[in-house]
């Protein structure tokens, strides 16, 4: 499509029930109760100039550029100030107000640039707008006097450029900064005509608090703030809507491009789960997809020892086929199996599994889930009867206390910490469950009600505690526990045992007693109480009884089932939930239905015309005992660097040494492509054309921006490796894919390409029940019925410090770079995170004569490695922490092979380390 300009209505939508009748320049319009005069009139189809309002946020009125007249008022209010009320009469265009508009705009423009023609925003800049819809013709005033003219451009940023002669000190980024993304990193210094944007203290914008959101470039009217690549490239004249292919939140975008070649990326406004903003990651960092190191031609070799040989893609999918039969007929149909990716799209990990079920005759296909969110799909499933979150985003805007465990939103889920945090600062009360003090305890505006530092493992014992509190203090809600649930009783009676109350725990799990009663009883008495959990919950040997947990915590009090309450996994990669969702577990075919279902695999055997495994196939840690066991020999690896990514990589590596036949479909030579024999290019979002699903089950359309670089689709290939495998697979499009995962998926039924081009997404279940899909789930029943009640007996994990390894790992995120940084490491994100650091407690760091900035080792039973330390008082003492985004650290060469007990979802979260200064060298 030609480049697309949303509407700007000037202020935000008002939402009620009650109505008001307003004239608009003899236009009637009804508009929400609370609707100011300028959206009024936008909506009535009348636009009023403005500057300092935009419909992202609240009406400031300085500009008095809207300025309108009302019959019987005196004066001339501004417009974007003003609500409506009923019977009100409008005029817009009055002399008087022509011409009070043209002296605003003569005065902005009397110290404003006349550079217009080479200015990067010429043809994208509202001040240019405004002075041609004000009429303005002259400016009487010259550039003799004070001005701002000579002031100084802050280029320090790697994205956006900020060229202060160009301000207006509209104060829009300032307001961005604030409302949106909830940063406070700007402010107006000075006052009068020494008014100025400052980013912080008053120095640039890399040294400020800014985490680079990009809200207040889009804010911005001028060229003030401005895209280092509009500068650079040009402005856009195309749009491609498509989804961000980061983190679970995502979030939609408009590419925009210019010819081929893409020039920024803008949050789209209609995005369900983002509405207009975005994180530093998705707006600017999309510069690996044209980064020299990706490979856009397949490869082979015989051995790993071997130089990589460039193929035609007929050679290297023939390669593909032959030796993977080849070892099917020397080792049996089940030496071979494929690991699909949460990056990939759902048509793309549909094919994949289905590959697997239906060419490769097995069920040996895993996910990267199975290292993040399994014990989600489990315990979810176990208590709810749906193996997913039970909210839309939207939703936290009604929670009146907000309880977040294990997850760092402002680092991994940033605009939905956005959200979060704008409900906070209307004043819900925060509860955070993490050993570290996350940046959501304490910022601007904001502070949690509690903050238990748990120790990590002994998360089950926090939850049963809370859970103790709640029904011992009579704070359940019995009515919807016994109407809605089953075994609360029996439930009650377990949880009301004194070995689970706060202060038998306290002990265990570090957290205060007291503490912990109060937050129970805040989450318990709460009108609406929601919880949001990360992978701080589920990569614990005991995750899975993490979920059940909560789950029950939030049965007890009667928060399910309507907004502002729920059960929220905040997904890690852009589509876990999809993968999940495709049936890329060993157990469950498409819609989490077990294979050992006869009916559900008749389905899928009458369309695919070939039987099904009854049994379930290997999850990838099995997979890995049984190459090291000499029964697994061929593995497909689609888009995931498992040996960076799982945990004990010694193990992970002696795996794949050990198969014949390692095939790895990625962007770059990631590390496990060391281990490969052929490798498959692979396209990046920007190429692809399909669905993601993301944490509040909202299905998006990814669409291509550019063709695929390396000549084919991603989904394609998998077809045509199946094909050559002699069960012949193919489409002409993926909304062919999808179609047929529509056939046989009963919560994806209503699913098509159509309808999320209509709807722009949808959340599922859609189907005849949910034409237009469903925000949120349980509403009067469980999927599954009755609510199941779980009894949830805390079990310490088998890893346990000692004086070897008197410290416990913990690892995470950081907001800039993602996951294991194969993406952000070939962007601009490295301005902010060249490395991995190891966050140590000063006390910890004393004990062992470590400073900031020493290089030290750090050791496990399984492995050690080095990094540089950071001494913050952000960690418990004995608890440590550290990300794992560049392969250098290898940050999983240390944890462990524990797991959760019900998915083998790897315990991340747990390690028992010592560490030990190195040399001392400071970064
Ligand atoms: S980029 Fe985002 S965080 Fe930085 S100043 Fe702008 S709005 Fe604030
Ligand atoms: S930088 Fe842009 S948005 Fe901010 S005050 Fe200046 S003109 Fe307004
Ligand atoms: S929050 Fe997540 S989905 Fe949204 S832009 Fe950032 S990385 Fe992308
Ligand atoms: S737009 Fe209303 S005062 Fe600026």
């Amino acid at each position: 499509m030609t480049l697309l300009k949303e509407p700007d209505h000037g202020t935000p939508e008002r939402e009620g029930p009650a109505t008001v009748t307003v004239e608009v320049d003899g236009l009637p319009v009804v508009v929400p109760e609370g609707t100011s005069v300028l959206r009024a009139a936008s909506q009535a189809g009348v636009s009023i100039p403005k500057l300092c309002a935009t419909d992202s946020l609240e009406a400031f009125g300085s500009c008095r550029l809207c300025v309108v007249e009302i019959d019987g008022r005196r004066g001339t209010p501004a417009s974007c100030t003003t609500p409506v009320t009923d019977g009100m009469r409008v005029s817009t265009e009055t002399p008087r107000l022509q011409r009070l508009r043209r002296g605003v705009m003569e005065l902005y423009i009397s110290d404003h640039p006349l550079d217009c023609l080479t200015c990067s925003a010429n043809g994208d800049c509202e001040l240019q707008d405004m002075a041609g819809a004000v009429g303005l013709r002259q400016v009487r005033y010259g550039y003799e006097g004070k001005n701002h003219l000579d002031a100084p451009k802050d280029t320090s940023n790697p994205y956006f450029d900020f060229d202060a002669s160009k301000c207006i000190a509209c104060s829009r980024c300032v307001r961005a900064c604030d409302e949106v993304q909830g940063t406070f990193a700007l402010t107006i210094a000075g006052r009068g005509f020494e008014s100025t944007v400052s980013p912080g203290a008053g120095g640039s914008f890399m040294e400020s608090e800014c985490v680079s959101c990009g809200s207040c470039v889009q804010a911005c009217p001028t060229a003030t703030l401005q895209e280092k690549s509009v500068v650079q490239l040009g402005l856009p004249s195309r749009t491609v809507i498509t989804t961000c292919a980061y983190c679970g939140v995502g979030c939609s975008f408009k590419a925009e491009l210019r010819g081929n070649e893409l020039v920024r990326m803008v949050p789209y406004k209609d995005g369900g789960a983002n509405e207009g903003h975005s994180c530093v990651k998705g707006r600017f960092a999309f510069g690996y997809a044209g980064h020299p190191d990706r490979k856009l031609e397949p490869m082979v070799r015989d051995t790993i020892d071997e130089q990589w040989r460039v193929v035609s893609w007929d050679e290297a999918i023939g390669t593909v086929a032959r030796r993977m039969l080849d070892i099917q007929r020397r080792h049996g149909a089940g030496a071979i199996g494929a690991i699909s990716s949460s990056r990939c799209t759902n048509e793309e990990v549909f094919v994949v599994q289905k590959m697997v079920r239906a060419a490769f005759g097995n069920n040996n296909v895993d996910t990267c889930a199975r290292v993040c969110h399994s014990p989600t799909g489990y315990g979810l499933k176990q208590t709810f009867g749906e193996s997913a979150g039970t909210q839309d985003f939207k939703s936290v805007a009604q929670a009146d206390v907000i309880m977040v465990i294990g997850a760092n939103p402002t680092d991994g889920h940033p605009v939905f910490a956005s959200r979060m945090k704008r409900r906070l600062r209307e004043g819900a009360k925060l509860i955070v469950v993490d050993p570290r003090r996350i940046d959501l305890v304490r910022s601007p505006h904001i502070e949690a009600a509690y903050h238990l530092p748990v120790r990590p493992g002994t998360n089950v014992a926090v939850v049963n505690a809370m859970a103790h509190v709640a029904v011992t203090e009579g704070l359940v809600d019995r009515t919807f526990a016994l109407e809605r649930c089953e075994d609360f009783d029996g439930w009650a009676e377990f949880i009301a045992g004194a070995e689970h109350s706060p202060e038998a725990v306290e002990a265990i799990t570090g957290v205060p007693a007291a503490d912990l009663r109060g937050a129970a009883r805040l989450y318990a008495t709460a009108a609406n109480g929601a919880i949001y959990y990360g992978l701080g919950v589920t990569e614990h040997s005991q995750g899975s009884t993490m979920v059940m947990g909560m789950a029950n915590l939030a049965m007890a009090c009667g928060n399910i089932g309507r907004d502002g309450v729920g059960v929220n996994p905040l997904r890690g990669q852009n589509n876990v939930q999809g993968s999940c969702d495709m049936g890329s577990f060993p157990h469950e075919l498409p819609g989490y239905r077990h294979v050992s279902d006869q009916a559900v695999r008749g389905v899928f055997e009458k369309l695919w015309g070939r039987d099904i495994e009854p049994e379930p196939g290997l999850r990838i840690p099995n997979m890995f005992d049984a190459a090291i066991g000499g029964s697994f020999h061929g593995l497909f690896v689609h888009g995931e660097d498992i040996a960076q990514s799982d945990p004990n990589l010694r193990h992970v590596s002696a795996a794949l040494h050990a198969m014949e036949l390692v095939v790895v479909q990625d962007l770059f030579l990631n590390e496990t492509a060391k281990f490969a024999h052929v490798f498959l290019p692979g396209a990046s979002f920007l190429e692809k054309d399909g669905t993601f699903t993301n944490a509040e089950r909202r299905i998006n359309r990814v669409r291509a921006v550019m063709p695929p670089r390396t000549g084919k689709h991603e989904w394609q290939i998998i077809c045509e490796i199946a094909t050559a495998m002699g069960y012949p697979m193919g489409y002409d499009h993926p909304s062919q894919i999808m179609a047929e995962i529509a056939s046989v998926t009963p919560t994806f039924a209503g699913v098509s390409f159509e309808l999320l081009d209509k709807l722009g997404s949808v959340q599922w279940p859609c189907n005849e029940n949910a034409p237009a899909g469903t925000p949120v789930m349980h509403i009067g029943e469980f999927v599954r019925g009755k609510g199941r009640f779980v009894r949830t007996e805390y079990v310490p994990t088998e890893e346990r410090t000692t004086r070897r390894f008197p410290l416990v790992l913990t690892t995470g995120r950081i907001l800039s770079q993602y996951n294991v940084g194969a993406q952000t490491r070939r962007t601009g994100n490295v301005a902010w995170h060249p490395e991995d650091l190891l966050e140590v407690h000063p006390h910890d760091a004393e004990d062992r004569g470590i400073t900031d900035g020493d290089l030290v080792t750090l050791t496990s039973r399984v492995g050690e490695t080095t990094l540089h330390a950071r001494v913050s008082d952000r960690m418990p003492v004995g608890v440590v922490y550290t990300t794992f985004h560049h392969p250098v650290t290898g940050a999983n060469v240390v944890t462990t092979e524990h797991s959760d007990w019900a998915t083998n979802c790897p315990e991340y979260k747990v390690t028992a380390v010592q560490i030990a200064l190195t040399r001392p060298i400071h970064v």
